[in-house]
């Protein structure tokens, strides 16, 4: 099979396999796509919590990027952790010389454990730039709450806050609601012309580590094959709900879901 697309992640490490980068690359190759990655920083973490986070020089960053992208061009772009206003400034300035336009950004913050991956320093430069050149932002609720300096205690108040960014210049954007505590999750796409809200069941579980890098990828990878935004984040809600739905119980914390939910294994490799 022929990859369907090209995607180029930019995000940190987690050594643990279940989130950043190396959920990303599980993401976009299992939906059939071909994965390449800038690293922004190297995390030392299991599934019961974040132990280090090494920082990769901006400059490190900025030439996997540039080096990478002037041999194979991406059809989109993931952005993950990017952990400090000097690294944003680099991947921004990048980000210009290659001029994709389907930018998804997962404005990652805060880890499911509760530790705290972006330095706060980072947050304006955030805000002012990255934000406007993304074609999707895709915070959750915490992250939201940061962002747009809003409490959100129910749908009311993540449209809202959704609204505030978009004042902000973000084009469109996808709130997550997995961390909201009800029976039903809902994920909030809007844009200046519409609102839609996915909703799904809450799956009991603890094993819910990495969803948001995933469904960034997941969002990436569809939008790269052509599929519309909204289209896009519909299916890949989809592919993350089938992979917690699997609850494969890695670990003793927070344990991974499932990536490969969605590959049938040739016969002759079993
Ligand atoms: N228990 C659950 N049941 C069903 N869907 C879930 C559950 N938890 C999260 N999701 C879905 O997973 C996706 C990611 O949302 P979430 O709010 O968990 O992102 P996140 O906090 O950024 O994750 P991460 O741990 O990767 O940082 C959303 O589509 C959300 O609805
Ligand atoms: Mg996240």
């Amino acid at each position: 099979m022929k990859s369907r697309s090209k995607i180029l992640i930019i995000a940190g490490s987690d050594s643990s396999g279940g989130a950043g980068i190396q959920a990303d690359i599980k993401t976009v190759t299992s939906l059939g796509s071909y994965a390449m990655t800038a690293v922004t920083a190297i995390t030392a973490q299991n599934t019961t919590g974040v132990k280090s986070v090494f920082p990769i020089h901006p400059k490190e960053i900025e030439k996997q990027i540039l080096f990478t992208c002037k041999d194979i061009n991406p059809d989109a772009i993931k952005i993950g952790m990017l952990h400090s206003h000097e690294v944003i400034n680099s991947v921004c300035k990048a980000l210009k010389k290659i001029n994709n336009k389907k930018i998804v950004l997962d404005p990652v913050m805060v880890a499911k454990g509760g530790s705290i991956l972006l330095n706060i320093s980072a947050l304006k430069s955030l805000k002012k730039k990255m934000i406007k050149m993304a074609y999707l932002i895709t915070p959750n609720i915490p992250e939201a709450e940061i962002l747009a300096k809003k409490r959100i205690r129910n749908t009311n108040d993540m449209i809202d806050a959704g609204k505030i960014l978009l004042r902000f210049g973000a084009k469109n954007i996808l709130i997550k609601g997995g961390h909201k505590k009800s029976k039903n999750i809902e994920d909030i796409f809007l844009n200046e012309k519409e609102i839609k809200v996915f909703k799904n069941k809450k799956i009991k579980t603890n094993n819910t580590h990495g969803t948001g890098c995933t469904l960034s990828s997941a969002i990436a990878t569809f939008l790269s094959c052509g599929k519309p935004l909204k289209k896009s984040c519909e299916l890949g809600i989809k592919y993350v709900n089938q992979a917690i739905r699997f609850n494969q119980n890695y670990g003793k914390g927070h344990g991974p879901i499932n990536h490969l939910n969605s590959i049938v294994l040739n016969k002759k490799y079993l």
